[in-house]
């Protein structure tokens, strides 16, 4: 049992938009990694398992929406590494199965399914105690791996490419991979996030907080105080998991021309916007930027069985 990761490629985006903005565009593929565990979920979750296996758990237990691509992922690590897994997901059960959750119970993963309301106390002392009375001992990972684990795993992404760059670009949810990234680019670089959430400007405070807690570790930086970043907030098109038919136009076209699926919860947002932005001249003339494509490509099946 094991997992083979390979090295990411970087890939040049030749495009017009770009080069008329004098700017060059290059992709590093994390969803190239491994055909279930990549993207930045591999970077999340990976010092979450060695812990765990550290201190000599066999269960995960972890949280996760019925689309979720931390579910998905953890799932067939688990099976992949030998733990045992199990989904909290929020929710009723739907049947039959949608795709993520099916391929989940076929990794072994048990799904246990909660309100909504017991799911928004899935950080707490009292509903994971009760989680461990019943399930006995299981190491818990929070939802997304969104944890100071979480954030170490995200320091390692920018040192599987050799490309040099100005500013990169991703897509937040919790912000935890930007974090990650935030304390390993020196002080010319920055980074600009786009939340994939309305209102996404909430996210700062949790950015200052993981780089804090995460300063007190002592665990290495390359670079102190860490680098800039910038949080985007007009690209989320209506909010979670939400699409709109100009999303869907962009992301089939970028994918017919640069032959890189995209996943539309989470990429196709940062992709539109960054093509947005090199349209509105948003970038210095000569600044190269580098779009990580984080992965999340399963959630795109689940998506198609809702639209
Ligand atoms: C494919 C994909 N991209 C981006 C993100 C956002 O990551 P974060 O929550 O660390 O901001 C996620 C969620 O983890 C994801 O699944």
């Amino acid at each position: 049992m094991s997992l083979t990761l390979l090295p990411p490629p970087t890939q040049q985006i030749i495009s017009e938009i770009a080069s008329s903005a004098g700017v060059e565009m290059y992709v590093l593929r994390l969803d190239l990694m491994h055909p279930l565990v990549n993207g930045n979920k591999w970077y999340k979750l990976k010092y979450n398992l060695l812990e765990a296996k550290d201190k000599g758990y066999t269960t995960l237990l972890t949280f996760g929406g019925a689309y979720s691509n931390h579910i998905f992922a953890t799932a067939a690590a688990g099976k992949l590494l030998g733990f045992h897994t199990i989904g909290v997901i929020r929710g009723e059960e739907i049947l039959p199965l949608n795709s993520t959750l099916n391929f989940a119970v076929k990794q072994g993963m048990q799904l246990v399914y909660v309100d909504r309301e017991t799911y928004r106390q899935r950080n707490s002392a009292v509903l994971q105690g009760d989680l461990k009375k019943r399930f006995g001992e299981v190491f818990i990972i929070p939802e997304g791996g969104s944890n100071l684990n979480g954030v170490r795993g995200c320091t390692e992404i920018l040192k599987t490419t050799t490309q040099v760059f100005d500013t990169v670009c991703l897509a937040c949810g919790t912000a935890t991979t930007l974090a990650g990234i935030t304390l390993t680019l020196s002080s010319h670089q920055r980074v600009l996030g786009f939340p994939v959430l309305k209102n996404g400007s909430f996210l700062a405070q949790d950015i200052n907080n993981y780089v804090k807690n995460y300063l007190t570790t002592g665990l290495s930086v390359v670079y102190s105080p860490p680098t800039s970043w910038e949080l985007l907030c007009d690209y989320h098109f209506g909010g979670y998991a939400k699409v709109k038919n100009e999303l869907l136009l962009f992301s089939q076209e970028f994918t017919q021309t640069h032959n890189i699926p995209l996943d539309y919860v989470y990429t196709a947002k940062m992709f539109y916007g960054v093509m947005d932005l090199l349209k509105q001249r948003y970038f210095t003339k000569g600044d190269r930027i580098l779009l990580i494509h984080t992965g999340g490509l399963q959630g795109n099946l689940g998506m198609n069985e809702r639209l």
